[in-house]
């Protein structure tokens, strides 16, 4: 069966109310694809409102983080994976490297946020990917590796049966450097290698989105090699044109 490609916005830490809402209701006027499905991550605070905009629509809604703990709790300045569910959420990201570099999560933390989206009904988007240094270093297999390794091994292969994962090069990130289609299919296969090892029908409908100064001068190219499923967009999906070239390319 063929794997019907995802493309995601993750907005980050940008926008303002009135804002958000001019760009959704321009991806609102888009045309729905049967080939791609359309996601979209705004921050936190905006998702309550992103809900309504959203309603109806053919875009799905997404968070860029969660706490790793299930329930309520005295965690203050964190939300659960069921506040995200409740406010209409899908999907979340977890491990994004801006989180990983700038907030210290570690694999084991970011294996724990994996396993507490699902508890919640949320399919997570683990993110991987190597830096520069590490790259150059010829480690960049390694470093996916233990990446994809730690998630599998906490949460086990079925949790990736209802899971995405986002290979985003470090050096690529809004950086303008894209990965080669050739540089991302060698990680992306490796990745889809990895889990058919321990089961194959999970790895070949598993989507592994390429993230990483994808815009629409470079996503046809991406988009077309063989385990490319689709792209986690970071700075394209700020620009309502390029984000829908984008998906128009995803969508065939
Ligand atoms: P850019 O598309 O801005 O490089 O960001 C990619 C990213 O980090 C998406 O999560």
């Amino acid at each position: 069966m063929p794997r019907k490609r995802l493309i995601a916005g993750n907005w980050k830490m940008h926008g303002s109310v009135e804002g958000s809402r001019a760009l959704v209701a321009e991806l609102t006027g888009s045309n729905p694809s049967v080939d791609a499905q359309m996601l979209i991550c705004p921050p936190a605070p905006y998702l309550a409102a992103a809900r309504d905009w959203v309603s109806g629509s053919h875009i799905l809604l997404g968070g860029q983080n969660l706490s790793e703990h299930v329930g309520t709790g005295a965690y203050t300045g964190e939300h659960s994976g069921a506040m995200l569910e409740d406010l209409g959420c899908s999907h979340v990201i977890v491990g994004h490297s801006e989180r990983r570099s700038y907030y210290h999560e570690t694999d084991a933390l970011v294996a724990a946020k994996f396993i507490a989206a699902q508890a919640a009904g949320l399919v997570p988007i683990l993110c991987v990917g190597e830096t520069l240094a590490e790259r150059e270093a010829a480690a960049t297999q390694a470093v996916v590796a233990r990446q994809v390794g730690a998630v599998l091994d906490a949460a086990g292969v079925g949790a990736f049966a209802s899971a995405v994962i986002a290979y985003e090069p470090v050096w690529a990130i809004g950086t303008g450097k894209t990965a080669t289609p050739a540089q991302a299919q060698e990680v992306h296969a490796s990745i889809r290698a990895m889990l058919v090892e321990r089961d194959a029908t999970i790895a070949a409908s598993l989507l592994i989105l390429y993230g990483g100064s994808m815009k629409p001068a470079n996503a046809g190219e991406l988009l077309a090699m063989e385990d490319i499923d689709g792209g986690l967009i970071g700075g394209a999906s700020l620009d309502a044109a390029q984000f829908l070239d984008i998906f128009r390319a995803a969508a065939g």
